[in-house]
């Protein structure tokens, strides 16, 4: 079968559809394509035993009825945490999902995945890499993944594992660096993922010129955001992408 090239995605559910259901759990993607998404944002780090889990914060207290630094639990303890009841009573009993419970997820329900490579304070980004990339490249094609980092160690490490080809990459910045040029040649990067706010129009400009698509996160007003299509961005990362519904920006681009 020939490869389909990666279309930028319009609609990507941040964290999962985490406007509705706990972030990054296997409800929030489910709830995600049951809303018709055809993409998800997940961030990844990994367990202190080494294992990757979707997970976004360096502690569990937030979104779990645990407390701890993630780096301090494994499997077992991880499975224990209810990462459902913080959101709301209906999700009380969700796990924290593995990468691999997750990615099978993905897989059955064909949804596109934007991975990131998240590097909290005092994590190693080239062992997050290393746990990370054999398992994710195994499940899924890369028409439908990007893995996204702010770390440039993680992205470069990334790299190393897999070409272009095979991995499209996406520089996250929260303000577009002057040499953000640079950076992405560094990484041969397919996407750049900016901070929408922070976002100007010829900075946008230049990025598509350039020939990357432009994500940008986390924007939950599509009044506000309309200025941002008009610049040339392919997509928005949302908390609710249903919100996005309006002329021109469809949820199931082709
Ligand atoms: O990938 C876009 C966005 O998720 C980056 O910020 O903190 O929500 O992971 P954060
Ligand atoms: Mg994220």
């Amino acid at each position: 079968m020939p490869q389909q090239p990666l279309v930028p995605p319009r609609l990507i559910a941040h964290r999962g559809l985490s406007a509705r259901a706990p972030e990054n759990t296997l409800a929030a993607v489910r709830a995600a394509h049951e809303a018709g998404c055809r993409w998800v944002e997940l961030d990844v780090q990994l367990l202190g035993d080494g294992t990757p889990v979707i997970w976004h914060d360096r502690d569990v207290s937030r979104c779990s009825n645990g407390r701890g630094r993630l780096a301090d639990l494994d499997i077992d303890q991880a499975r224990r945490l209810d990462a459902g009841s913080w959101f709301d009573a209906a999700f009380a009993g969700e796990s924290m999902a593995t990468l691999e419970q997750m990615l099978t997820l993905i897989d059955e329900l064909a949804l596109g995945l934007n991975l990131e490579l998240k590097v909290n304070r005092g994590r190693d980004p080239k062992a997050l890499v290393e746990h990370v990339l054999p398992t994710l490249l195994d499940a899924l094609p890369a028409e439908r993944l990007i893995v996204s980092s702010f770390d440039a160690t993680a992205l470069t490490q990334a790299r190393r594992q897999a070409p272009a080809e095979r991995l499209p990459l996406g520089a996250l910045f929260e303000r577009i660096p002057r040499d953000w040029a640079a950076r992405c040649a560094a990484i041969d990067a397919y996407s750049v993922h900016a901070d929408w706010r922070r976002l100007r129009a010829s900075r946008a400009h230049d990025i598509v010129q350039a020939g990357h698509a432009l994500l940008c996160y986390t924007a939950n007003d599509p009044a506000a955001f309309a200025t941002r299509w008009e610049w040339g961005v392919h997509g928005v990362i949302s908390d609710d992408p249903t919100r996005f519904t309006m002329p021109g920006v469809d949820q199931h681009p082709t």
